[in-house]
């Protein structure tokens, strides 16, 4: 395999392998990779629907999406997502954070690309937290947020995850807030919330913490999605379609919060996000009662 360094933050092209033929030895070289570079990019791979699902099986369980396109009804695991002018996953966000176990991992294929344009960033959430200053970072390791998918229009779907999450192989600490599903800091009030997140989240995509990549088709992307963020840049005419695997995830772990709910799960909400997050903390608080026997 020859590695080509894209910058020495985040991002490297692999090249000298077959993924649909990979060896267990290339593919633990492929793990170690990724948690070095954090996304890996594989051009000429022209991997079939099969050979996407049976790659992605390799790396773990995979999970089937609740919301977006799928590729096929015969492979309920592959997302696809097509666009001719734009406007398609172009706010940043990690995969499935509105979910209680967003994905480890993601494996996509480009499978049809415009001549220019259509390129996808991705960002280091190791940096975006190393690089802020002690005492925000002391303050962030305590704290919670809420996540949702009202961008796919279920914003009922809701989890809540440490806004610092530890990385279960690295052990390294990165930020777990994105401007797509996160909508509300546990233990800040609404305003406090929301002048944080829109700090942290313009922050954790800032240029030096990221790498844009120009695709061609058949290129394969795998990333890391406990420690990145990617956003596709809108500015393209003519057909654009992936296909997507990800690897089901585990519980992100982060530090215990450190301080109460701003709110109570008594108060009567003004605002949506207020509402919702009482909503979430009376479901909590139920789930934590002792059941009848
Ligand atoms: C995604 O958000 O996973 C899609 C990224 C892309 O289309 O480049």
């Amino acid at each position: 395999m020859e590695i080509r360094v894209l910058n020495p933050v985040i991002g490297a092209e692999v090249t000298g392998i077959e993924l649909g033929r990979a060896t267990d030895k290339e593919l633990k070289r492929v793990r170690n990779l990724l948690l070095e570079h954090l996304v890996l990019f594989f051009p000429g791979q022209p991997l079939d629907l099969d050979q996407h699902v049976a790659l992605g099986r390799r790396f773990g369980e995979l999970e089937v999406h609740p919301n977006l396109p799928k590729a096929s009804d015969s492979h309920p695991e592959v997302v696809q997502l097509r666009a001719d002018h734009g406007g398609i996953a172009d706010e940043w966000h990690s995969d499935v954070t509105f979910l209680p176990h967003p994905s480890v991992l993601s494996i996509m294929q480009m499978v049809e690309c415009p001549e220019s344009g259509g390129d996808t960033m991705w960002a280091n959430q190791y940096e975006a937290y190393a690089q802020l200053s002690a005492p925000l970072r002391e303050m962030l390791d305590g704290l919670r947020a809420l996540h949702d998918a009202h961008p796919h229009g279920k914003p009922e779907m809701q989890a809540v995850h440490p806004v610092v999450r530890i990385h279960p192989e690295t052990g390294r600490r990165s930020l777990l807030v994105n401007e797509h599903f996160t909508r509300r800091i546990v233990e800040l009030s609404h305003g406090e919330s929301k002048t944080l997140l829109e700090y942290l989240t313009q922050w954790s995509v800032r240029p030096e913490f990221s790498v844009r990549y120009q695709w061609s088709p058949s290129t394969v992307a795998m990333w890391d999605n406990r420690c990145t963020q990617h956003c596709v840049v809108n500015a393209f005419d003519g057909q654009r379609v992936i296909n997507r695997v990800t690897v089901l995830g585990d519980d992100p772990a982060g530090d215990p919060p450190r301080w109460e709910p701003a709110i109570s799960t008594t108060y009567t909400a003004q605002s949506r996000f207020d509402r919702q997050l009482v909503s979430y903390l009376r479901a909590e608080q139920a789930s934590e009662q002792p059941q009848p026997t």
